[in-house]
């Protein structure tokens, strides 16, 4: 697009410096966005592509004018937005259906909040529920319905209000495979041939094949806080295809800049100031990470190797590498840069070692590299009971991050320990203890 046809196309959303924190328990505050800039212009389809947990759903809840920012201004056709507009509509990962009400009924309850004549409401209905390829499950339950059509009843509602502006929040990320892609092969369709009743799409994914596919400019998000890390405009000629070159070396492209920007908890100390436990612990299975390391080590990559066919050749989805490849990162098993991992000295020795000395290594590595590791292990082995309740531990954690966050790092915590024998967490009870599997 050159600058005078981008002028000519109305700006629909700008999004200015916009923070969001949180309240904290104690008191300080969790900042979950930062200076985010965004514009969504007429007839755009923008990716906000980040990982779990970075605040997109945040971000999309403020343009929704559902949560008001912190700081900075949001702008919707022009005018500040200062509560839910009617000219935006969102649809939701998990549709948000409701199980009592008819197919049709979900749908006209997107148009309640305009006041249009009964008949005007059933036609608009209609047409929604034909365009989204629902004719003929009008009156049916929303528990009658696979997800894929639960979901294109999430559409429909949504496309009901001729929304200049439809917010997407990972609305394929809950259907299989197969479903996911019908789903985009159809609202693509529709889109290319003018048939969708709205303005511009924001959609945010975690899939950057996804994003790559669907979208006009990608806008990478960062974590911790979340902010746009870099903005990628994609000049593939639509229908795109997955196995073209340029499709290929796109996804590859936007790979290197997620994980050359992966936050690096272990090597930035100063990113966590205090006790430094604060740092929010990714859940990875150990056989992945053991796994990671063995293949990295082995034939044909010789401890080193690019993400991307790792990712391929081990059958993961790119959420499912990172915060393995990460935590290896957080252990000093490997480096990551640039779309690239490398094993240290220490992960070849661990790929080459028997069962009992990876375990005496990677415990050695836990409590050394991982503060939280450490302080548990130090609390468990001062008490005469070598036991603590999880609450003592969750109350810490959650002076530096929210509360989900805390039980996800604890949980991620003792998968870790247990593979390493350092301590122990008994459910039952809720305590961690000091009682190596050995013993
Ligand atoms: N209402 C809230 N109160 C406190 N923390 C919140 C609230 N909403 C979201 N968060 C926190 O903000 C962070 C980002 O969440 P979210 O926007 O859902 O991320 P994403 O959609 O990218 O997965 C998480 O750490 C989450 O726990
Ligand atoms: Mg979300």
């Amino acid at each position: 697009m050159n600058a005078a046809a981008e002028t000519a196309l109305e700006l629909l959303l700008e999004v200015e410096h916009v923070a969001k924190a949180f309240p904290r328990g104690d008191g300080g505050e969790l900042n979950v966005l930062d200076d985010v800039n965004l514009t969504l212009r007429e007839g755009e389809i923008v990716g906000l592509l980040g990982r779990s947990g970075s605040g997109k759903s945040t971000l999309l809840r403020l343009i929704a004018g559902l949560s008001t920012p912190s700081s900075g201004e949001i702008r919707f056709a022009g005018r500040p937005v200062h509560g839910p507009s009617r000219g935006i509509a969102m649809v939701f990962q998990g549709f948000a259906l409701f199980p009592w009400l008819t197919v049709e009924e979900n749908v006209v309850l997107g148009l309640e909040a305009q006041k249009l004549p009964r008949d005007a409401m059933h036609q608009r209905a209609e047409s929604a529920i034909d365009l989204i390829g629902l004719s003929g499950f009008e009156a049916a339950y929303p528990r009658e319905l696979s997800g894929g059509m639960r979901q294109r009843v999430g559409f429909a509602r949504a496309l009901v209000v001729h929304p200049r502006i439809l917010l997407m929040d990972e609305p394929f990320s809950a259907l299989d495979v197969l479903t996911a892609e019908t789903l985009r092969g159809d609202f693509l369709e529709l889109w290319a041939e003018g048939q969708m009743p709205i303005g511009a799409v924001l959609l945010v994914t975690h899939n950057i094949e996804e994003a790559v596919q669907m979208c006009d400019r990608i806008c990478v998000f960062g974590s911790n806080p979340g902010r746009i890390l870099v903005e990628i405009p994609v000049n593939i000629p639509r229908p795109r295809d997955r196995l073209d070159p340029r499709f290929r070396a796109l996804v590859e492209r936007i790979y290197v800049e997620m994980t050359a920007r992966a936050p690096r908890p272990a090597a930035r100390p100063e990113l966590f100031p205090g006790s430094g436990i604060g740092t929010v612990l990714p859940r990875v299975s150990s056989n992945l990470l053991a796994g990671l390391m063995e293949t990295v080590a082995g034939p044909p990559f010789g401890g080193r190797a690019d993400l991307p066919v790792i990712a391929q050749s081990l059958q993961l989805e790119i959420d499912d590498l990172f915060p393995v490849a990460e935590t290896l990162q957080m252990l000093r098993f490997a480096e990551v840069e640039g779309g690239d991992i490398r094993l240290t000295d220490a992960g070849v020795d661990f790929a080459n070692s028997s069962l009992d000395d990876r375990k005496l290594s990677f415990r050695r590595h836990l409590l050394a590299y991982v503060p939280l590791a450490a302080h548990v292990r130090r609390v468990l082995e001062e008490r005469g009971s070598h036991r603590a309740p999880k609450s003592r531990f969750l109350d810490e954690l959650e002076d530096h991050m929210s509360p989900e966050a805390a039980d996800l790092t604890l949980r991620a915590l003792v998968s870790l320990a247990r593979y390493a024998e350092a301590f122990v967490y008994d459910d039952a009870a809720g305590e961690f203890r000091l009682e190596e599997a050995a013993a």
